[in-house]
C-alpha cells in the first residue's frame, strides 16, 4: 500500500515536472513571437568565448593578443547559459582562442547539456597534443557536440598561415581520430572544416576541397577579411585579383557537403548589396558573441553590456543598443559568412541553395581516408 502510494506520488511529480517544462517552453516560444513583433534579438545564435588564449598564432587573427591568460569561470558560464536559455537562445557555439584548452572542459560540456540547447558546437583548431585530442573527441561524443575545425592549407603554407609548426600533420591526426569515432558510430555528427581563402593559400584551395571530400566532412568557405578588432590586417593575405577568386567558384559550388549557402557566392560575382542581419532580421538572424568576462558583442567594437551583471531585456532597452542600431544603419555593409548568410531568409529561396540543402546525407558514418 505504502509502495503504491509512493509510486503514485512519483508519477504525479513527474507529470507536474513535465507540464511545468511544457509551460516554460510555451512561454519561450510566445516570447519569440513578441520579440519578432518588437524586433528584439532572441540571441538565437550565440557564441561564447571560453578563452582568448590559443595554441596557434594565425596571421589573420588578433584574438590571442587580447588574452590575459584567463578562462571563463564555471559559475559565470552557468549564469550566462541560464540567461541565454531563458531568453530563448537555441544554438550555442563554444569558441576561442582555442576553447579545447579550457582546464574544465568536461564541466563546461556538462553545463551545456544541462540547459538542453537545440544545437551546440565546438570551434577548435585541433592543434594540440594527442592526449588532448583524444579527450576532446571522447567528450564531444559523450555530450553530442558538433565539431568545426579550421583547415586552410597544406605543409609550409598551413604553418605560415597558422603561425605554428607541423599544422597539417597535427590537425589531420585529430581529423582522422574523429573519423575513427564516426566509423564506430560513437560520433553521429558530420564535422565541418572551415577554409579561409587568402592570397597565400588560393592555389591550395582545390586540393583542400578534395581533402575535405576524402574525409567526408562538411565544408565552409570563408574569405580573409580585416573588418573587426579580432582580425589582423595583412597585405600579403589580401586577394590581389578578384578574378582568381571567381575562378575557384565552380569548384567550390560543386564541393561535396558544402555548408556555406550557394546564394552567398553569387555576391562575389554580382554587385554586393548590403544585407545586415541586425537590421533585416534582428530576432532570428542576428549573431551575438559573449566573452569570457560576460561582455556581449555584435559585429561592432563596443560591448552592449555584460551578461553577468545585466538582464538581457535591459540590454536591448539600453542606450548602447540604440547607439548600435544607429551604427548598423550607417554601416556601408559587409559580405561575410559570419553575418551575411543569416541576414535574409528570402535569400534561401534560391534554386541552387534549395538543391544544395536537399541533398541526402547518405554517408554520415562512412570512414574516409586522408589521401597522401
Ligand atoms: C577565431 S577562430 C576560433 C576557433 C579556433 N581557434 C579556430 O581557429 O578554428 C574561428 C574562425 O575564424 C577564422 N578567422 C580568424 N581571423 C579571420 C579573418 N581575418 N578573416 C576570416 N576568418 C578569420 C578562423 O580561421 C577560424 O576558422
Ligand atoms: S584563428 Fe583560431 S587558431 Fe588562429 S589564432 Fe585565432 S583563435 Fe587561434
Ligand atoms: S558589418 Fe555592417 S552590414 Fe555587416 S553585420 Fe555589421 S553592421 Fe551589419
Amino acid at each position: 500500500m505504502v509502495l503504491r502510494n509512493r509510486n503514485r506520488m512519483q508519477k504525479e511529480k513527474e507529470a507536474n515536472n513535465e507540464s511545468e517544462q511544457e509551460a516554460k517552453m510555451a512561454a519561450i516560444e510566445l516570447g519569440h513571437l513578441k520579440k519578432f513583433v518588437l524586433r528584439i534579438p532572441s540571441l538565437y545564435f550565440c557564441s561564447i568565448r571560453l578563452t582568448a588564449a590559443c595554441t596557434q598564432s594565425c596571421m589573420q587573427c588578433s584574438i590571442p593578443a587580447q588574452s590575459d591568460g584567463s578562462f571563463i569561470d564555471l559559475q559565470h558560464f552557468e549564469t550566462i547559459l541560464k540567461k541565454l536559455k531563458q531568453h530563448g537562445s537555441k544554438r550555442i557555439t563554444l569558441t576561442g582562442g582555442e576553447p579545447a584548452i579550457h582546464p574544465q572542459l568536461e564541466e563546461i560540456f556538462r553545463l551545456l547539456a544541462k540547459y538542453e540547447f537545440t544545437n551546440t558546437a565546438l570551434l577548435t583548431n585541433l592543434y594540440y597534443p594527442e592526449e588532448l585530442q583524444d579527450k576532446v573527441i571522447d567528450l564531444v561524443c559523450k555530450y553530442e557536440i558538433g565539431i568545426n575545425t579550421s583547415y586552410d592549407g597544406f605543409a609550409g603554407i598551413a604553418d605560415k598561415l597558422r603561425g605554428a609548426t607541423d599544422v597539417q600533420k597535427i590537425v589531420e591526426r585529430g581529423m582522422l581520430k574523429i573519423n575513427e569515432a564516426r566509423s564506430k558510430c560513437v560520433y553521429s555528427h558530420r564535422p565541418t572544416a572551415t577554409a579561409v581563402i587568402s592570397q597565400l593559400n588560393m592555389h591550395q584551395i582545390p586540393d583542400v576541397i578534395q581533402r575535405i571530400k576524402a574525409l567526408d566532412w562538411n565544408l565552409n568557405i570563408d574569405v580573409y577579411r580585416y573588418s573587426s578588432d579580432n582580425h589582423r590586417e595583412q597585405d600579403k593575405m589580401k586577394i590581389k585579383n578578384k578574378d582568381d577568386l571567381l575562378c575557384l567558384l565552380p569548384l567550390i559550388q560543386q564541393a561535396q557537403h558544402l555548408k556555406t549557402p550557394l546564394w552567398y557566392f553569387e555576391g562575389w560575382q554580382k554587385q554586393k548589396q548590403k544585407q545586415c542581419p541586425y537590421m533585416i532580421s534582428p530576432t532570428f538572424g542576428s549573431k551575438f558573441f559573449v566573452h569570457e568576462n560576460g561582455d556581449i558583442y555584435t559585429c561592432l567594437h563596443e560591448s552592449l553590456g555584460n551578461l553577468l551583471h545585466d538582464e538581457i531585456k535591459d540590454i536591448f532597452a539600453s542606450d548602447q543598443w540604440k547607439a548600435a542600431k544607429a551604427q548598423f544603419a550607417q554601416c556601408p555593409g559587409c559580405w561575410n559568412t559570419c553575418y551575411t548568410i543569416s541576414s535574409r531568409a528570402l535569400s534561401y529561396l534560391h534554386l541552387g541553395t534549395i538543391r544544395q540543402y536537399l541533398q541526402k546525407d547518405k554517408t554520415l558514418h562512412r570512414t574516409a581516408e586522408v589521401p597522401q
